[in-house]
């Protein structure tokens, strides 16, 4: 009788700890464990109708993240002279809750205290969380319309001393630039935002997300040139520089890393991508495609479920002269654009290429070697991904094998202009004016 009982209680354990292991394998930015604190302005020049849309604007940006006490809480400040908690943190589970709380918020009216209010989030809203060492994000949204009637930079200094991101948004022409540029983190281009009014701050909404997004699911920096991007060097994630032999690479400057069938590029998931794939990102891979690479069909990086399902996978196929582009969808297990026009068929032809694949939420468009071949439109929405696979490079399609090809870079940007400023001038012939 112990003994079964031992042995059920057992059982019970282990049918727990599935669950836990169950619940958090697909991850995103909706999965993000964030402490996301709005700080809005409520002062006089803002108005009724205007603080309705601003309120709006905070329900829209919050719509992509999964809010309860395992991903994200939600605080919400308003101010004006002084600071007032309209939502306290992790009070509320649940989007529709926090939708109706961010809804019901009354307008204040008075002064423009910015200063006092960021430091009211810092020194009270933050510690308030109930989970201060597990958090992993702690981000400050500052919306404002007018120039503050205190001092901002104290309080932003404190910010940033206390690891809070802070995110500045300016409404209208009085805000000025500069005051914006030191309330946010640095740099500016990526943590200031402007709308022109309240009515045109929906056009911002999609910059908004995607840079929370970006913040939540992007912890890494991949220096380039003069800025640091955020996003996933695989050559070292991978440990591709480790397992393979160096070479020359498009340039005497470049190195190069040549892959051999008994080369294994293999990596759980969640130790490369550990918080998933934000919405938007850029895929850059300079690569030279010799012998049976340029024939055989092969994922040059696939992100695999537990089970074998392609969570995202970029396929070549040298026999069609194709690239293939594979993602999650909510309807179906996977959803994947083909790019297979003329423009690609260099690619296979033994030199050295760079193929960059710019991914949105519902469009991907192929590029070689700076040139863009197509835009192929996504038809289902996409699904976080599940991290507790695989992740692999240059292996044969539907097998283990590995397809020996020579890598220069394999990155995965997750800002989607990095498409724009990252050149293929490292291919010679490219840059050659
Ligand atoms: C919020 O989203 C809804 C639906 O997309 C849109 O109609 C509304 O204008 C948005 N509000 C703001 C202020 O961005």
């Amino acid at each position: 009788m112990a003994w079964t009982l031992r042995s059920l209680t057992m059982l019970l354990f282990l049918a727990y700890l599935q669950a836990i292991e169950e619940e958090d394998i697909r991850a995103g930015c909706s999965t993000a464990v964030n402490d996301l604190v709005y700080i809005i302005d409520g002062s006089w020049s803002v108005g009724q109708s205007d603080f309705k849309k601003a309120k709006s604007w905070l329900v829209n940006i919050t719509s992509g993240f999964d809010i309860s006490s395992h991903y994200s809480q939600v605080a919400v400040v308003q101010y004006s002279d002084t600071p007032r908690l309209e939502i306290p943190l992790g009070k509320h589970h649940g989007g529709p809750d926090l939708i109706q709380a961010i809804e019901g918020i009354s307008y204040l009216g008075g002064n423009t205290q910015t200063g006092r209010a960021i430091k009211f989030a810092v020194d009270h809203v933050f510690p308030s969380s109930q989970r201060t060492s597990t958090v992993k994000n702690r981000i400050a949204v500052v919306v404002t319309d007018g120039k503050s009637q205190d001092d901002v930079v104290d309080a932003s200094v404190e910010a940033r001393a206390q690891g809070v991101i802070v995110f500045a948004v300016g409404v209208g022409t009085e805000i000025t630039t500069s005051e914006l540029m030191s309330i946010a983190n640095k740099p500016g281009g990526t943590y200031v935002l402007y709308a022109e009014d309240y009515a045109n701050i929906d056009r911002i909404r999609d910059s908004m997300e995607q840079r929370l997004c970006e913040e939540s699911v992007c912890p890494t920096r991949i220096p380039v040139a003069s800025r640091d991007e955020k996003g996933f060097e695989l050559i070292l994630g991978m440990n591709i520089h480790q397992k393979t032999k160096k070479i020359q690479g498009s340039l005497v400057s470049e190195t190069a890393f040549s892959l051999t069938t008994s080369t294994d590029i293999t990596e759980n998931t969640r130790e490369i991508f550990p918080e998933g794939l934000p919405p938007s990102y850029v895929f850059v891979a300079t690569v030279r495609l010799k012998g049976s690479a340029k024939q055989d069909k092969f994922d040059l990086l696939r992100i695999l479920s537990k089970d074998g399902v392609t969570q995202a996978a970029v396929t070549l196929n040298g026999a069609y002269k194709s690239v293939t582009f594979t993602t999650t969808s909510t309807t179906n297990e996977e959803q994947l654009v083909t790019f297979n026009v003329h423009g690609i068929g260099s690619f296979f032809d033994e030199g050295w290429h760079q193929l960059k694949l710019l991914v949105r939420p519902r469009q991907v468009t192929g590029f070689l070697d700076d040139e863009e071949i197509q835009e192929v439109a996504l038809l289902e929405p996409v699904e976080p991904i599940y991290i507790n696979g695989k992740t692999q490079v240059a292996k044969k399609f539907g097998a283990e094998t590995t397809v020996p090809v020579e890598i220069q870079k394999l990155r995965l940007y997750c800002d989607p202009h990095q498409s724009e400023r990252e050149t293929a001038c490292e291919i010679y012939s490219v840059c050659l004016h």
